[in-house]
Order: structure tokens, then sequence, then C-alpha cells
């Protein structure tokens, strides 16, 4: 186990919520919606979902009808909570960036997750997510923060009132947000996230959220064979 394995595992080890903004029906209502515009159907098909944590949005995601489900996570005591909540789920521990299966799956899905992982397991999880992958099938990893936005988040200039302008930052200072990791986990650009996937043959197509404008959404599909 890395250090940053090691630290995120530590930090979720006890947890039971997936600490989201809010944890209202509401909330859980609304994101949904924006996460299911992400997801283009394939959530009916054979899904793997990588720190799945505790199932929050399980049936809201629809994956409870899905062709088949496998969720994964780090923390044991989230892993407990899903099963408490859906038991009978198939649920297994385990690291975004390590999990493999000899299965091939319709969605690849990750919501507020690879904020947890280095740069280095970001490029693990991209190659094994890419061996899983089924031809037609999609990657999403949603609500990923970002880099640019890190400075005006952190001073509160991303929610109404907007009082000062938001410039994107310098390309020296926006290396730097990149590498300092902070409470929320890493914060990265599209290019980031692009240039790890694309080594495994993925093509990439970036959103920015429309609940949390300072993350972005990844989705990714196989480059068709030339
Ligand atoms: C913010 S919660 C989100 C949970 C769920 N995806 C959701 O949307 O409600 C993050 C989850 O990722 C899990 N996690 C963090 N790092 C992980 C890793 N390297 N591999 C697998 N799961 C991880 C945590 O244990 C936690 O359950």
């Amino acid at each position: 186990m890395n250090d940053q394995e090691e630290y995120w595992e530590n930090f979720w080890e006890d947890q039971n919520e997936p600490l989201h903004a809010r944890s209202t029906d509401e909330y859980y209502a609304e994101f949904s919606v924006e996460l299911l515009w992400l997801l283009q159907g394939r959530e009916s098909g054979r899904v793997l979902e990588l720190g799945c944590g505790s199932g929050e949005f399980y049936d809201r995601l629809g994956f409870s009808s899905a062709k088949s489900y496998l969720g994964t996570d780090l923390s044991a005591s989230m892993l407990e909570a899903f099963e408490a909540r859906h038991p009978g789920v198939q649920l297994q521990k385990a690291s975004a960036h390590q999990f493999s299966d000899d299965q091939q799956f319709d969605l690849i899905y990750s919501n507020g997750v690879m904020q947890n992982l280095s740069v280095d397991m970001l490029r693990s999880h991209f190659e094994l997510a890419a061996g899983m992958l089924s031809p037609d099938g999609l990657i999403v990893d949603a609500s990923i923060p970002w880099a640019v936005h890190k400075y005006p988040y952190r001073a509160g200039n991303l929610k109404p009132p907007y009082r000062f302008s938001i410039r994107p930052a310098a390309s020296w200072a926006l290396t730097a947000m990149k590498l300092r990791r902070d409470q929320l986990g890493y914060w990265y650009t599209p290019k980031d996230l692009d240039d790890s996937a694309s080594e495994f043959g993925l093509v990439g197509e970036f959103r920015g959220s429309i609940s949390y404008p300072y993350r972005f959404h990844a989705l990714f599909h196989k480059a068709p064979a030339s």
C-alpha cells in the first residue's frame, strides 16, 4: 500500500457517510439528475462502481435494475453501510486503482473518488478500467475537483453573490495547486486525466458540473479501431 492509499484508507475507514455537501432527499434527487445525464443509459447494463460508498445513489441512478452491478470501495465501514441499506448487493473491498476482473462492464463509474487518487494511481485506474470496458462501454469519473477553480473556491467566490472576477490561473500557479493535496484531495485539470487515459486508448470528453462549479466530470470511451 502506498502513502496516498494509506492516508485515504485511514480517512475513510470509520466513515459510514459519503460526506456530500448535503444529505437531504432534495439534494440527492437534484444531483441524481446531473449524474444520470452523464451515464447515457449505460446504467441499465453491466455496472462497476468504484468508491461506491454507502450506496446513496444506488437506487437513484437505477443501478438496482442494472443487468449486473458490482460496487467496490476502499472502506469496509462504507461497504457495511451499503450492505445494511441494500442487503445482497454484490460488493467488494478494493482500491479503485487496483481492482481488476475478467468480466467486461458497460459502465465503469465513480463519483467523488478520483480526488483521492494521486497521478500514479489515476494512471493505474485507467489502465485497468480500459481492460474491463466493453467495446461500447463508458467510463464516467464524476465530480473531480477542478484545479483552475481551487483558489476562487477556497476564497468563497464560487457561490452568490459573485463579488470578484474569476480569472483562470497562471500556468505556474496551476502546477502548484495540482501538486498540493488539501482536505478535498487532489485537484486536477481535464488535460491531466486526458493525458493519463489516452495512453490506454481511451478518448475523453469533459463537462463542468452544474451542482458544483469547482468540479468537472470526465467521460471516456474506447478509441475506434483504425
Ligand atoms: C465522497 S465518497 C462518495 C461515495 C459515492 N461514490 C457517492 O457518490 O455517494 C468517496 C468514497 O470513495 C471511497 N474511496 C476513497 N479512495 C478510494 C480508493 N482509492 N479506492 C476505492 N474507494 C475509494 C471512500 O471510501 C468513499 O466511500
